[in-house]
């Protein structure tokens, strides 16, 4: 199967719900299937990005990709922008969408709201981005979290609505959501989903050092009552703590439930804290080795776009023909 995802290089550092949502999943799937993973550049200045900062911020993310476990060997990755078929095919797809349906997706909304100085275009052509990114290279199955899979059914309607009008040419790719990890939530708020853009101490940083872990871990705010029960309606706070200690520790929720049966909060935080510590330190250590190593991550990028490039250009000039653009 050919699977491909993207992901954003904004915010401090991918965190525990970008990993169990989205990235765990590229990590397992590459031994078995053709993966193709990018850098979405291109959606990052949708909303203000300075410049010196964003290609800056593309390497580093690169890096951690590299140090959570992406291999270039079985894995094609590459930066958005390298590849200008993105771009093309976003335009081309933009022109069988409807505003509509961009205004009423809910990230277009939350993030309108939070950038209301700034609500450009792009950001309403977010989705259509994503779409163009996602059919340019024909994939059966798209993992990430669930807040993304909203954007995926718009990618499977364009792509019907493409064939209906202009010929058979796009594969309608399915969302892979994990059944358990879609939506990690934040450690101050635990009724939104934990997000690289609200401050460090809602989420936790897949770098962190060991001392922040347990300190965030620490002073996540929990539920009413002392019972330590998996109740995502009642007791989310608790919940999404048995939930990293069940998906970290590889064993069920329900196994972490009897785990802490007659425990207290204070013990549920300091297993989940030295639990992530103990787990997430061995990405850290990588990622400093990355880091070190740039004329190879470049290379890594280099190749990883004329992978890349082979597909998304043989699509595009099927597609060109299809419209009727007269060929040079
Ligand atoms: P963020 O919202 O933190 O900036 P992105 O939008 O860059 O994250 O998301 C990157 C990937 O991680 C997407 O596939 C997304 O669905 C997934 N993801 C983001 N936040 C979470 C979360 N809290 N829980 C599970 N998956 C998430
Ligand atoms: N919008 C996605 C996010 O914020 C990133 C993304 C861009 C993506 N293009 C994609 C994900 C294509 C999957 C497929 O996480």
């Amino acid at each position: 199967m050919r699977i491909l995802s993207g992901i954003q290089p904004t915010g401090p550092s991918y965190h525990i719900g970008n990993y169990l949502g989205a990235i765990r999943q590229w990590v397992d799937m590459q031994q078995e299937h053709e993966l193709i993973v990018f850098i979405a550049d291109l959606h990052a200045i949708t909303v203000p990005q300075s410049p010196g900062f964003l290609s800056r911020a593309t390497m580093e993310k690169t890096s951690e990709l590299l140090a959570l476990g992406i291999d270039p060997e079985r894995t094609t990755l590459f930066v958005q922008s390298h590849i200008q078929e993105h771009a093309e095919l976003a335009w081309i797809l933009s022109t069988l969408t409807p505003v509509g349906e961009l205004e009423r997706m809910t990230q277009f909304k939350d993030k309108a709201k939070k950038h209301a100085q700034h609500i450009n275009a792009g950001l309403l052509n977010y989705p259509v981005l994503q779409a163009a990114d996602i059919l340019l290279y024909k994939p059966e199955g798209v993992p990430i979290g669930k807040d993304q899979v909203q954007h995926l059914e718009l990618s499977r309607t364009l792509a019907r609505k493409f064939n209906n009008t202009y010929g058979e040419t796009f594969l309608e790719p399915r969302a892979i959501v994990p059944k358990e990890g879609g939506k990690i939530l934040s450690l101050q708020d635990p009724k939104k989903k934990m997000s690289k853009s609200d401050p460090a101490d809602t989420q936790i940083s897949l770098f962190d050092t060991e001392e922040q872990i347990k300190k965030k871990v620490k002073k996540a705010v929990t539920d009413m009552g002392s019972e330590i029960t998996y109740s995502p309606s009642e007791k989310p706070g608790i919940s999404n703590l048995l939930l990293l200690f069940s998906l970290f520790g590889n064993g069920s929720v329900k196994e972490a439930e009897e785990h802490f049966k007659n425990k207290g909060y204070a013990k549920l935080k300091k297993e989940v804290g030295d639990l992530l510590a103990e787990k997430l330190a061995p990405f850290r250590e990588r990622k400093a080795t990355f880091l070190k190593r740039e004329v190879y991550v470049r290379e890594i990028l280099t190749r990883g776009a004329k992978q890349a490039r082979f597909i998304a250009s043989s699509t595009m000039q099927d597609v060109r023909e299809k419209v009727g653009l007269l060929l040079p």
